[in-house]
């Protein structure tokens, strides 16, 4: 009877060939509203045009500072390119922490923060009189009217700092330069990590057309055809587009397929009522929807002796980095527990089998719906091209694609399943996005000096 009922609450997280194919239909419908003139203003999946109108060609060359903010770690990059028959990247590159208190403080106190890492970086590698081109990864929803320009929409994971929403993030970095009156910069480029990644992939592999990030936060980034964003003059070629897919669902659109779990996830969050696909398949989520599964299951009397601990109830105990290891399938039971321990959930032989097959369900879910939501962006690149098929790359990124033992997997089979008219291949990138940002950087210099 007890497993009857856990059954059925992890029924609901199993979803059918039939509704994911709903996802990838619905997914579709919220692009097309996000391209369009009349309806992107309120559209959920926002479709923002990035002004990177063509992937690397091998010509882009020269030394850049790159930075790269919104995931796992914060980074400062010198990224050397040199083009011709003997191309190469080099990279240095230095991570530092962002506490939480500058993550969530004033606008000022983050980007003071970021220019300080900046100058310990240049420091460091005794760089600070070079006035460098520097390309900015922001992994956040920004308006961009230009490479060089990008109005925050709004934060999403767990940033929130203050007076930063509506503003241009450039600028800000620019002020908190000048602020420091240490160094110049000249920035050239602001960039999302699926951008980055693609462009970093496209280097290696120009049938790369696709950017995917399935790590703290889900988004994704293709070439579209410059005709079909309306927003943007111009009919000829095409632009990447920041999809910011993770918003996908703020519009209540798949409320038939989120669980009380997905609710509760959302209400505990910084940002209530929003991302709520993102919520649904990424890192910085999955775990707390295990978390809440788990209490629920406590309660009922199934888990852990019935008893709810401080542990249960803290806020994001479970990283990707331990659901990928209790999800291992090298891990005999014991480990589990063991892992389960470190964490201060004392737990029995029965307990753990319950927690690894809840945490089996919520990640391949998240890898489904994921993936059908990729079936959904290939198909229509396959339809602005008018081919019967499609062989694409995507390049991807992010701790949840690079760290879970079952993620990447489950996600290619359903974009396998729900577009099998593309013939789609999955390119890891090696390097982050910072050289993508160079790579983009680049080319924004050599199209500064052309207009000169
Ligand atoms: C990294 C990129 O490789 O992947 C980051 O350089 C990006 O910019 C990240 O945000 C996504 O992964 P995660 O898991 O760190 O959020
Ligand atoms: C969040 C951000 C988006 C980013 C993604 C992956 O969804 O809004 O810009 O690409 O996380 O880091």
């Amino acid at each position: 009877e007890q497993s009857r009922q856990i059954q059925q609450t992890l029924a609901e997280f199993r979803l059918s060939k039939a509704q994911l194919l709903e996802v990838k239909k619905r997914m579709r419908v919220e692009i097309e509203r996000g391209l369009k003139k009349d309806t992107h203003k309120e559209a959920t999946v926002k479709m923002l045009p990035t002004f990177v109108r063509s992937t690397p060609d091998g010509t882009e060359n020269g030394d850049f500072l790159a930075l790269d903010l919104g995931g796992t770690n914060f980074r400062v990059l010198l990224v050397k390119i040199r083009s011709g028959k003997r191309r190469s990247v080099e990279m240095h590159n230095k991570i530092y922490a962002i506490p939480i208190e500058v993550m969530q403080g004033t606008g000022e106190e983050l980007f003071d923060h970021i220019v300080y890492c900046i100058s310990d970086f240049l420091d460091y590698m005794g760089m600070k009189s070079a006035r460098l081109p520097l390309g900015f990864t922001f992994s956040f929803p920004c308006h961009q009217t230009s490479l060089d320009a990008g109005i925050l929409v709004t934060w999403t994971k767990g940033f929130k700092a203050t007076d930063c929403e509506g503003e241009d993030v450039v600028e800000l970095l620019r002020e908190a330069i000048k602020r420091k009156e240490e160094f110049e910069l000249d920035v050239v480029a602001i960039v999302n990590d699926t951008v980055g990644t693609m462009m970093t992939c496209a280097y290696e592999e120009p049938t790369c057309e696709v950017g995917l990030i399935a790590g703290t936060g889900s988004n994704a980034c293709y070439m579209e055809e410059m005709r079909n964003i309306e927003i943007v003059e111009g009919n000829e070629g095409r632009m990447c587009v920041n999809m910011e897919w993770g918003a996908f669902g703020d519009n209540g659109c798949l409320d038939d397929i989120r669980t009380k779990y997905d609710q509760a996830v959302d209400e505990n969050s910084l940002n209530e009522g929003k991302q709520r696909y993102e919520k649904m398949c990424s890192g910085m989520y999955l775990g707390e929807i295990v978390r809440q599964i788990l209490i629920d299951l406590t309660k009922r009397g199934f888990l852990f002796r019935g008893q709810i601990s401080e542990t249960l109830k803290t806020r994001g105990i479970f990283e990707t980095k331990f659901l990928s290891q209790i999800e291992s399938d090298r891990l005999a039971l014991l480990q589990v527990r063991a892992i389960l321990q470190q964490l201060g959930l004392d737990s029995t032989c029965d307990d753990s089998i319950i927690v690894k097959e809840v945490c089996g369900t919520v990640s391949r879910r998240a890898a489904q719906i994921c993936g059908a939501g990729m079936a959904a962006v290939v198909d229509k690149i396959r339809e602005n091209r008018g081919l019967d098929h499609l062989d694409i790359t995507v390049g991807v990124d992010g701790t949840l694609y690079k760290l879970h033992p079952h993620f990447s997997r489950i996600f290619q089979q359903t974009v396998k399943e729900l577009a099998p008219k593309c013939d789609v291949n999955f390119l890891l990138s090696e390097d982050g996005s910072g050289k993508g940002a160079a790579l983009i950087t680049a080319v924004g210099c050599r199209q500064r000096e052309l207009d000169a």
